[in-house]
């Protein structure tokens, strides 16, 4: 994994929407998965703005969900369903049949999760995965203590998870569950671009990049990607070893 220090969160929304333009342009009919979240809000805007000056064209892509709070879908807000429709699909003028989902209201959970994995089967992998991070080291909804070899599944959240996903809720919501794409798709997709800003993350982002690979730490799992870039900006960088 590749670390850039970037200054600050507009810096981090740049490089980023950059390097996701750039992949489409080289192959528009990619397969994608976007992180819903309070990070990638720059990223997303700007990708908006870019296809409306035709600079990219997402009419081929495919975008497959990361991750979404199980009982919730897009009409809920503070799903990750609500958010990316909100900030990119609609926007972008993504059609419905370039977009799929979880479905986190499904009697049966398992059958999602092995829907979402055929999909990325079919599509030998995804191309590119745009992550954050949580505060607790979490990729998605995987959590610590998950296996990382898994691919598509459901997870029991962790407190902090509860607590910190408040934030994405007008009111007090009771969240229990995620389900999530695996580490393992992480690690076999083509590209992924980590965003981080914020004195918060920095913990999270130190334990990534300089400790060992552990569960603890699911994050830690993207040190193994050769083809992984994290750009970070100067506070979530702050307890880097070579912070610049
Ligand atoms: P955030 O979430 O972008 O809202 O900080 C990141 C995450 O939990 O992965």
């Amino acid at each position: 994994m590749e670390i850039v220090v970037v200054a600050d969160f507009e810096e981090m929304s740049e490089r980023a929407a950059a390097d996701i333009i750039t992949l489409l342009n080289e192959k528009p009919d990619s397969l994608i998965s976007l992180a819903a979240g309070s990070t990638p809000t720059g990223t997303l805007n700007r990708l908006v703005e870019a296809q409306s000056q035709e600079k990219v064209d997402f009419s081929q892509a495919i975008f497959v969900g990361l991750d979404e709070w199980v009982g919730m879908d897009r009409t809920d807000e503070g799903s990750t369903q609500h958010y990316l429709y909100d900030t990119f699909f609609l926007p972008a003028q993504i059609r419905e049949d370039q977009i799929f989902f979880f479905d986190a209201k499904a009697a049966d959970l398992e059958q999602e999760c092995q829907k979402i994995d055929r999909l990325i089967e079919e599509h030998s992998g995804l191309d590119l995965v745009l992550l954050g991070i949580g505060v607790n080291g979490h990729l998605g909804l995987n959590e610590p203590g998950v296996s990382l070899e898994l691919t598509s599944h459901v997870m029991d959240l962790s407190e902090t998870t509860k607590q910190v996903g408040q934030k994405y809720f007008a009111q007090e919501t009771k969240l229990v569950r995620g389900i999530t794409l695996g580490c393992q798709h992480f690690v076999d997709a083509d590209k992924v671009i980590l965003i981080a800003n914020g004195e918060a993350k920095a913990k999270a982002v130190a334990g990534m990049v300089q400790g060992e690979i552990t569960s603890d730490l699911p994050a830690s799992v993207l040190q193994k990607h050769m083809n992984a870039i994290g750009y970070i900006d100067q506070a979530a960088a702050s307890l880097l070893e070579q912070a610049q």
